[in-house]
C-alpha cells in the first residue's frame, strides 16, 4: 500500500510513492525504468538490507551495483568518478537507470552522476533515510561537496520518481532517524503552524518510529516540499525559505569536515540558532521561540550536542554559502511559527552574538 504525491514540473514532473513495502512493487519499478540495464549505487551497509529484494524486483533487467563508502566526506569528484568509472567499464548506455538507494548523500551523489553520464541518463530516489525521504531526494538537487563547502558542485537534475518506503527506516540507528526530525520540524517552521502543533503532540510517537506517525509526517513534510519545488525549481526565491538553520547548519558541517556530524544534527543546531536570532531582533514572539526550542529540545536536538566552532570562525564559513550574493549573508528567519522570511539586512555583528557562548540557549 502507497500513497502519492505528484510534483508538477511539466515535462520533468514525478511522483513520490509513500507507503511501506513499495521499494520492491515490479509496477512502480517497471513504470519509471524505460532500457534494460540499471546502475544501483548504494553503500555496504544499506545492502545489506534492502539490495537483495530490490534485485529481486529488478529481475528482468540487467542489473548492475556500485558500492560508494559510507559518510558524508564521501560525497565528493573522486566517488563520483568512481560511478562514472563502473557505468563506462559496463557498457552502460543512455538508455540506462540509475537508482539511487541510500540516504541524502547516495541521493545527490548518484543524481549528480545521472545528470552527467553521457549527458544525462535517468534516475530514481530509493530514500532510505528519514532525512532523505522528507528532503533530499525531492526536488532533483544534484551535488557533491568541495573542502571550501558543502554541495558546491551539483545541478538541478530531476528523478523519474522518488520511492519512500518507511520499511527502510527501522533499520536506521536512533542518531541517523532522529537526525531526520530537524528537517520534518522545519517544514512546519517555515510554513505550517498547524503541522507544528501536530509534532508538540507527536513527538514521542514520531521517536518510537510508530508507522502512521511516520506515514503522516513524511506525507505532510514531502506535500509541502513539492508544493515549493513546483513554484521555484531553481531555487530563485521560495525555495530558498526549505534553508532554514542550513547556512548556520552547512557552516557547522564544513568545520567539522563532514564526519562526526549528521546533517539533520547541524540542522538542528542551526534551527535554534536561527530562532534564537529570530527573537533577539523582535521578529518572533519570546514564547513562540520558547515553543520551537522546546520542540527541537523533545527531538534531542541542543546547542551542545557538538563542539562549536568560534563565533568568527562559524561567520566566515557562512560567508561560502551558496545564499551569500554580493557579499552579504542572505539568512532565512521567522516572523512567526509557520512563516518563515528571507533577509540580507541583519548586521553582521548581530549574527555574531549569537553564535557566541555568551549567548542564551
Ligand atoms: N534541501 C533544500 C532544497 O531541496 O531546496
Amino acid at each position: 500500500m502507497y500513497q502519492v504525491i505528484d510534483v508538477d514540473l511539466g515535462a520533468q514532473s514525478y511522483p513520490i510513492y509513500i507507503g511501506q513495502n513499495c521499494y520492491v512493487e515490479r509496477d512502480i519499478l517497471a513504470r519509471h525504468i524505460h532500457g534494460r540495464q540499471v546502475m544501483i549505487v548504494t553503500q555496504e551497509k544499506i545492502a545489506q538490507h534492502y539490495l537483495p529484494a530490490l534485485q529481486k524486483a529488478l529481475v528482468d533487467y540487467h542489473c548492475d551495483v556500485c558500492y560508494v563508502p559510507d559518510g558524508e566526506a564521501h560525497k565528493n569528484l573522486q566517488e563520483w568518478q568512481n560511478i562514472i568509472d563502473a557505468l563506462l567499464h559496463s557498457d552502460h548506455e543512455r538508455s540506462t537507470t540509475i537508482i539511487a538507494l541510500g540516504g541524502g548523500m547516495i541521493g545527490d551523489l548518484a543524481g549528480f552522476a545521472a545528470a552527467c553520464y553521457l549527458r544525462g541518463v535517468k534516475y530514481l530516489q530509493i530514500p532510505t533515510t528519514l532525512i532523505a525521504q522528507v528532503d533530499a531526494a525531492i526536488g532533483g538537487k544534484t551535488a557533491v561537496n568541495h573542502v571550501l563547502g558543502k554541495n558546491l558542485v551539483g545541478i538541478f537534475y530531476q528523478p523519474q520518481c522518488v520511492i519512500a518506503d518507511i520499511n527502510t527506516l527501522m533499520t536506521l540507528s536512533q542518531r541517523d532517524y532522529v537526525s531526520g526530525l530537524a528537517e520534518v520540524i522545519k517544514y512546519a517552521l517555515i510554513c505550517d503552524a498547524r503541522f507544528f502543533v501536530w509534532l508538540e503532540e507527536n513527538m514521542p510517537a514520531l521517536l518510537a518510529r510508530e508507522s502512521s506517525a511516520l506515514l503522516y509526517a513524511i506525507d505532510t513534510s514531502a506535500r509541502i516540499k513539492a508544493r515549493i519545488v513546483e513554484q521555484d525549481e531553481k531555487e530563485q526565491g521560495l525555495r530558498s525559505l526549505l534553508n532554514l538553520g542550513h547556512t548556520f547548519g552547512h557552516a557547522l558541517e564544513t568545520a567539522a569536515t563532514y564526519s562526526d556530524i549528521r546533517h539533520g544534527e547541524a540542522v538542528g543546531v542551526g534551527l535554534l540558532i536561527a530562532t534564537q536570532l529570530s527573537a533577539d531582533l523582535g521578529w518572533l514572539a519570546v514564547v513562540d521561540a520558547e515553543r520551537v526550542k522546546n520542540l527541537l529540545a523533545a527531538a534531542g536536538f541542543k546547542r551542545q550536542l557538538f563542539p562549536l566552532p568560534e563565533a568568527s570562525e562559524w561567520l566566515r564559513l557562512m560567508r561560502h554559502d551558496k545564499k551569500t550574493q554580493d557579499g552579504k549573508l542572505n539568512l532565512i528567519l521567522l516572523k512567526k511559527i509557520g512563516e518563515a522570511v528571507m533577509t540580507s539586512e541583519v548586521r553582521e555583528e548581530q549574527v555574531k552574538q549569537v553564535l557566541g557562548p555568551e549567548c542564551r540557549m
